[in-house]
């Protein structure tokens, strides 16, 4: 009996198994070369930028440029009286100055906010809590005192409402907050009314 040589040659090839063909194919060198240097790049950068108190990397603003700007004596007042305004009275007076009818008086051309500035500054040092007229409207609510607020606060937000919405009355100084807060600082609660306030100026 003989086994025919091109039928052996056969069954032996099926049995075998297919080359592995990861070892032809590797990763590229220039690949693996490229990854190591961006890593080690990475690393470089990291290590070699500074950080924390030079702004040239990121947020290119520095500390002093996020304080509000410092104006010199005499000119209109440091603090952004428009911000102020928004922050702490137009929840009550409406950022469109009109107020609520019957509830919180306008600002917007109110004789209060146009008229004499120590009333004005004393509205603001002592609030009210009584009956007042504005604009030919009786109100009779309560606005809470603001002397926690500094002279150049008052001043800037006071200068702001007397010069928006069509107002157009003069700037108040820091110097008049200051001495009208001074001259009242006997006084220990709000205005009762409108008629008190002018009589304290
Ligand atoms: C809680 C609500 C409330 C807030 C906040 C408030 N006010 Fe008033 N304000 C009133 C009321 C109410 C009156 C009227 C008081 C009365 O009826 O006795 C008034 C009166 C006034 C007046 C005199 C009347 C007029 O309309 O001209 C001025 C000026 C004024 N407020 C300015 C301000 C400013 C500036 C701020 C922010 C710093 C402020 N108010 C925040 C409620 C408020």
């Amino acid at each position: 009996m003989s086994i025919e040589p091109k039928k052996q040659g056969t069954a032996q090839r099926q049995r075998e198994k297919g080359e592995p063909l990861e070892s032809n194919r590797p990763l590229p060198w220039f690949l693996v070369m490229s990854l190591g240097a961006l890593a080690m790049w990475g690393a470089f950068y990291i290590a070699s930028t500074p950080s924390g108190d030079d702004s040239a990397y990121g947020d290119q603003r520095t500390v002093a440029s996020l304080r509000p700007a410092v104006v010199l004596a005499g000119a209109a007042p440091a603090v952004d009286g428009k911000q102020l305004f928004g922050a702490k009275c137009a929840a009550c007076h409406q950022g469109s100055g009109l107020g609520v009818a019957g509830v919180f008086p306008p600002v917007a051309a109110s004789e209060w906010v146009l008229g004499d500035e120590k009333i004005l500054a004393n509205i603001l040092l002592h609030g009210i809590n009584g009956e007042m007229v504005v604009k030919g409207n009786t109100y009779k609510g309560a606005m809470p005192a603001w002397n926690a607020l500094s002279d150049d606060e008052i001043a800037a937000v006071l200068t702001y409402i007397r010069s928006d919405w069509g107002n157009a009355a003069p700037p108040i100084k820091p110097e008049t907050i200051k001495s009208q807060r001074e001259l009242t600082k006997a006084r220990t609660e709000p205005y009762p009314g409108g008629a008190a306030i002018k009589s304290d100026s």
